[in-house]
C-alpha cells in the first residue's frame, strides 16, 4: 500500500513540475508566474480541487510519443473565490508553451460543462502559443469544442479571462466571447496574426507590445477591459471583480453587509455642477460619492473615456453604473461610447444586475468621422441595449439630456423605472445656442435679438421641470441626497419582474 501512496505522490511531483526546473526559471525571469502560483494567488487557500492531473496528450508524430507532461499543459479544476465556487483553468506556458491539444481542450471543456451544470462562473487564466502545432486539425477541434462552449455559457454564467502570456491566432477567439478581457502590461499580448506574418502580408513593422500588448488593447481597440501592472496585481483585482458577480444568470449578484449608512449625504455633490453650462466637471466624482465606500471597479476606463461603465454597490447590494463623462468630448455619445456601454448594459442585463445611468451627455458627436464609421448603427446599440434590459433600470440626470441621447440613456421611455434629474437638468431636443440658430434664422445677423432668444430658450427649455411635469422625470432631487434617493429606488424594485415577449433571440444591430 505504502508502494502505491508513492507512487501517487511521485506521480503528483511530476504533475507540479510542469516543464521542467528550467522552463519555469525562464517565465519567472519574463515576470511571470507559473499556472500554479497563480491559482494559489487567484484562489482562497487550500479551496483547489484539481481535476485531470494525469491527463496526457495522444500524439505519436514529431517525437511527441516520448514527450508527455502529466496534465499537458493545462490546470484546471473548481475553488473558491471570498468563499463562492468558481471553476478555473490555468495554461501552463512551461509544458509545450500552454499549446491547446486535443486533450488540452478536452479538460477545459471539462470544467466549462461542470460549470455550467451547477452555475458557477469560468475564469481562464490564458497563456499559451496557440495551437499544438504537432497535432494539427485535432488542435483546431479542441479549439472548436471550446468556442462552442463560450457562446452556449454566455448569459448563463460569467465568463472571465486574464491574458498572461502570448495569445496568439485562433486563441484570442475563446477570451474574445467572454464578458471580460484584462491582461497584464508588457508580458502578455493577443492578436490573430503576430508581427512576422503582417510585416510580410502589409509591409508594416510593429512590435509585438505595438500590435496586441495590453496597452493597445486597452486604450485604441478596446479587446481589453482593464491593463494590470504584474500578474500579482491582475489576480487581485480578479478576485475583487468576481466579488460583484452572481455565480449564474439564475442567482441575484451577491449583497454584503455594509457601514456605510444608505441615507449618507453627501453636501459637496450640490456644487458639483458649475455655474456654467459649458465648463466640465468629474463624473467619477458622484459615482464614487454615491456608491459604498466609494469602491467602484471601473471597466475599461482608458477607452471612450467620454463614458464611464462599472460596477460599485449600494446597501451592499452590485449595481452597474454608466455615465456620461462631461470631462471628455463634454460627454458626448459616439461610436466608441455606444459600443463600451451597450455590452456593458447588456452584461448588467444577462446577471440580474441594476443599471444606475448618470446623464450629462449633450447629443450625439456630429462629423463625417462618426456618419462614416456608422454611428447610426453604433448608437442603436446602446438604445437597443438600454430597450431590451428587463433589470432595474435608476436614472440621474445631472445636467443635460439633449436630443436622441436623452432618449438613449435610460430614459422613461425606454422603461427607465425610476427617473431622477437634478435642479441643474437641462432637458430638451438640444442646446438653446443650437436651437435659437434653427428656429430664429432670420434673426442671424441680429446678435442682441439672438441673445434674447437664447435666453428665452434657456428659461423655458433648460430645467427639468418640463419634462417632470409630464411625468417623464418621478422627482427632482436634490444632488446631496442622490445617495439615499438611489439606494431607496434600488431596494423598491429588488423584486422587479419584467419580461420581454418570447423570441429565438433578438437582433441587436451588430
Ligand atoms: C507547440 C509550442 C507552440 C505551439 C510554443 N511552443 N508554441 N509547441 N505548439 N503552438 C513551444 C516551443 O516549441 C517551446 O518549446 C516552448 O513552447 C516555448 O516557446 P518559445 O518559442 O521558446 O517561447 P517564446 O520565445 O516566449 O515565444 C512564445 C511564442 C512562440 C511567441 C508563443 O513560441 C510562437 O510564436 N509560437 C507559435 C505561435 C503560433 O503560431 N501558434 C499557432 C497559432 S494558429 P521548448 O521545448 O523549446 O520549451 C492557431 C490556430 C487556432 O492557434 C485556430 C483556432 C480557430
Amino acid at each position: 500500500m505504502r508502494e502505491i501512496l508513492e507512487q501517487l505522490e511521485s506521480k503528483r511531483a511530476a504533475a507540479r513540475a510542469g516543464g521542467g526546473e528550467r522552463r519555469i526559471k525562464a517565465q519567472h525571469g519574463k515576470g511571470k508566474l507559473t499556472a500554479r502560483e497563480r491559482l494559489e494567488i487567484l484562489l482562497d487557500p487550500g479551496s483547489f480541487e484539481e481535476f485531470d492531473t494525469y491527463v496526457e496528450h495522444r500524439c505519436t508524430d514529431f517525437g511527441m510519443q516520448d514527450q508527455r507532461v502529466p496534465g499537458d499543459g493545462v490546470v484546471t479544476g473548481h475553488g473558491t473565490v471570498n468563499g463562492r465556487l468558481v471553476f478555473v483553468f490555468s495554461q501552463d506556458f512551461t509544458v509545450f508553451g500552454g499549446s491547446l491539444s486535443e486533450t488540452h481542450a478536452e479538460k477545459i471543456c471539462k470544467i466549462m460543462d461542470h460549470a455550467m451544470r451547477v452555475g458557477a462562473p469560468v475564469i481562464g487564466l490564458n497563456d499559451s502559443g496557440g495551437a499544438r502545432i504537432q497535432e494539427g486539425v485535432a488542435s483546431l477541434g479542441g479549439y472548436a469544442e471550446v468556442f462552442q462552449r463560450n457562446v452556449l455559457a454566455s448569459g448563463v454564467v460569467p465568463q472571465i479571462s486574464l491574458i498572461m502570456g502570448p495569445c496568439a491566432g485562433g486563441a484570442v477567439y475563446s477570451p474574445a466571447m467572454t464578458d471580460v478581457i484584462f491582461m497584464v502590461k508588457d508580458t502578455s499580448y493577443m492578436f490573430v496574426t503576430g508581427p512576422d506574418v503582417v510585416k510580410t502580408v502589409t509591409h508594416e513593422v510593429v512590435t509585438a507590445e505595438e500590435l496586441g500588448g495590453a496597452v493597445t488593447h486597452t486604450t485604441k481597440s478596446s479587446v481589453a477591459d482593464c491593463a494590470f501592472e504584474n500578474d500579482v496585481d491582475a489576480l487581485l483585482n480578479l478576485r475583487r471583480f468576481v466579488d460583484f458577480l452572481p455565480l449564474s444568470n439564475r442567482e441575484r449578484p451577491p449583497s454584503r453587509p455594509t457601514a456605510d449608512p444608505a441615507d449618507r449625504v453627501e453636501i459637496g455633490l450640490d456644487t458639483l455642477v458649475p455655474d456654467s453650462p459649458n465648463k466640465p466637471y468629474d463624473m467619477r466624482e458622484l459615482i464614487e460619492k454615491v456608491v459604498d465606500e466609494g469602491d467602484f471597479f471601473e471597466l475599461q476606463p482608458s477607452y471612450a473615456r467620454n463614458i464611464l461603465i462599472g460596477f460599485g454597490r449600494l446597501q451592499g447590494h452590485t449595481v452597474g453604473f454608466v455615465a456620461n463623462q462631461p470631462m471628455v468630448l463634454a460627454g458626448c455619445l459616439d461610436i466608441d461610447s455606444s459600443r463600451k456601454a451597450a455590452r456593458f448594459v447588456r452584461f448588467c442585463d444577462c446577471f440580474n444586475i441594476p443599471i444606475v445611468t448618470l446623464v450629462d451627455v449633450p447629443g450625439f458627436l456630429p462629423g463625417t468621422s462618426q456618419e462614416y464609421g456608422g454611428i447610426i448603427k453604433h448608437g442603436a446599440k446602446l438604445l437597443f441595449a438600454y430597450a431590451e434590459a428587463t433589470v432595474p433600470k435608476v436614472t440621474v440626470i445631472t445636467r443635460k439630456a439633449y436630443g436622441g441621447a436623452y432618449d438613449v440613456m435610460a430614459s422613461k421611455h425606454l422603461r427607465g423605472d425610476i427617473n431622477y434629474a437634478w435642479p441643474t437638468a437641462e432637458i430638451a431636443v438640444m442646446g438653446p445656442k443650437g436651437a435659437v440658430e434653427i428656429i430664429f434664422r432670420g434673426d442671424a445677423g441680429d446678435p442682441a435679438k439672438i441673445e434674447a432668444r437664447t435666453e428665452e430658450y434657456r428659461h423655458k427649455f433648460a430645467n427639468p421641470f418640463i419634462a417632470a411635469s409630464r411625468g417623464f422625470i418621478d422627482d427632482v432631487i436634490f444632488p446631496r441626497n442622490t445617495r439615499r434617493r438611489l439606494c431607496r429606488a434600488l431596494a423598491m424594485l429588488r423584486d422587479k419582474d419584467l419580461k420581454n415577449p418570447w423570441k429565438k433571440h433578438d437582433n441587436i444591430p451588430l
